[in-house]
């Protein structure tokens, strides 16, 4: 089984769960009356955004940007970020809100939202579920995080090792001897 591959769960599903609930209702709380444009950030952000949107009020676009900042089988970024797949439509003029599985080094959110402010979207907010903040490189704004964590490669809820593990419930710890 996938869960005998983890040392330690970090974040419960019910931590999960209630965390994604606050921050749905302070994100609707914060663009009432106004109407969204979420660009999600594949593949790792697709399990929050799931459950985020749904507790949303506030109408809202959803819009999918793919970025790769990691080779393969690799628990750190390369720091070369490329844009596999882009937007479908224009942010111009929108009020643009990136959800983010992770910000760890900080590269790939600095390439985004550098990439973005380029198509003059009327305003941009960051949404993460995770950041860990002892290992950033770039200084990069965000203004909702579900959850602060330590330098430890995670997996779980969306975050994956080598494409496996994304559809676990909870955030958990992988044995080391999976990827050393
Ligand atoms: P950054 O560019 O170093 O901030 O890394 C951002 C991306 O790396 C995230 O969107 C994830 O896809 C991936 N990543 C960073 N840390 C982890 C982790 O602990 N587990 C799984 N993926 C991670
Ligand atoms: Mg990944």
């Amino acid at each position: 089984m996938l869960k005998d591959d983890v040392a330690k769960i970090l974040i419960s599903e019910e931590r999960l769960q209630a965390r994604t609930a606050e921050l749905g209702q302070q994100i609707s709380a914060d663009y009432a009356g106004q109407t969204p444009f979420i660009i999600a950030v594949l593949k790792g952000a697709y399990v929050f955004l799931a459950d985020l949107c749904r507790h949303l009020t506030v109408p809202h676009q959803v819009h999918f940007m793919a970025i790769s900042s990691y080779g393969g089988r690799s628990t750190q970024s390369s720091g070369v970020v490329r844009i596999l797949m882009d937007l479908t439509e224009s942010p111009e003029g929108q009020k643009v809100l990136i959800i983010e599985d992770i910000v760890d080094s900080g590269n790939t959110l600095d390439y985004i939202l550098r990439n973005l402010r380029t198509r003059n979207p009327a305003s941009i907010r960051v949404c993460t579920l995770l950041s860990k903040p002892s290992r950033r490189e770039k200084p990069v704004p965000i203004d909702y995080i579900g959850f602060e964590i330590p330098d430890e490669f995670v997996i779980g809820y969306g975050l994956d090792f080598d494409e496996l593990y994304r559809n676990l419930p909870f955030v958990g710890i992988l044995k080391p001897e999976f990827y050393e």
